[in-house]
């Protein structure tokens, strides 16, 4: 699904964020990316997405050929992409049944299936009692739940979560881990950036890339 080959990353005003990356994820997978702050996890989360271009190197990413590829390409790869990001834009005054279902729409999904996929989707992060209630009366772990929901009704073949656990506390981290993890399948593979190591189940996982500095100390990819 994602190779990266020597990839490198070198912002405008010369951070070199990203120095020589080697990686595969395949199918299926269950990713964890770790490192301190500042490490360049989010450096690699915007390429995979072609929020950002790679300097050198390459970056294929569900046949996207990420270095020379267009706007109408990205648009078509990140509807393959479920994205569970820190900044959640939910909207509020909005049921988070309402916020799911606003997140469908530019999805080919007929209108009349919107309600029974959007609740199904909060269904499934457990949030099935709270359907009906606005999204700033949600806790910060419920919020990021409707963010995994809202993801999830895209069926992706990626799902990318950059620090999906930032403000929570132990409990509703591992939570919102377990709920992330649980979306792993044969056809979708699950990426997650956390500096969060002690939170991390080692079962579950089958690839763990530590960075720092921009480049990668660890890699125990178990298919590798
Ligand atoms: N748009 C940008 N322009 C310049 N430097 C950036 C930009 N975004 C991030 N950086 C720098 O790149 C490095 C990696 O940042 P980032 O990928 O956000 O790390 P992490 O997500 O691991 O905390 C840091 O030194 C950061 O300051
Ligand atoms: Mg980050």
């Amino acid at each position: 699904m994602i190779t990266a080959k020597n990839l490198n990353l070198i912002y405008p005003d010369g951070t070199e964020a990203l120095k020589g990356i080697n990686f595969q994820i395949n199918k299926g997978e269950l990713v964890y990316i770790t490192g301190p702050s500042g490490s360049g996890k989010t450096s690699l989360i915007k390429l995979i997405m072609g929020a950002e271009k790679p300097t050198s190197g390459q970056l294929i990413v569900l046949g996207h050929l990420m270095k020379t590829e267009n706007q109408k390409g990205i648009r078509g790869l990140r509807q393959s992409i479920g994205p569970v990001f820190q900044e959640l834009k939910l909207i509020n005054g909005r049921t988070a049944l309402e916020n799911v279902m606003l997140g469908m729409r530019f999805l080919n999904i007929p209108r009349s299936q919107w309600k029974t996929k959007a609740t199904e989707a909060l269904d499934r992060v457990r949030l099935g009692h709270k359907i009906l209630s606005v999204a700033e009366n949600l806790s910060w772990g419920e919020r990021q739940r409707v963010a995994i929901a809202r993801a999830i009704t895209r069926k992706p073949s990626l799902i990318l979560a950059d620090e999906p656990t930032g403000n929570l506390d132990v409990e509703n981290a591992e939570n919102i881990l377990n709920i992330l993890n649980s979306l792993r399948d044969e056809e979708t593979a699950v990426i997650i950036t956390t500096h969060a190591t002690h939170l991390i189940d080692e079962t579950a996982i089958t690839q763990l890339i530590h960075i720092e500095n921009g480049l990668i100390h660890i890699n125990g990819g178990l298919h590798s």
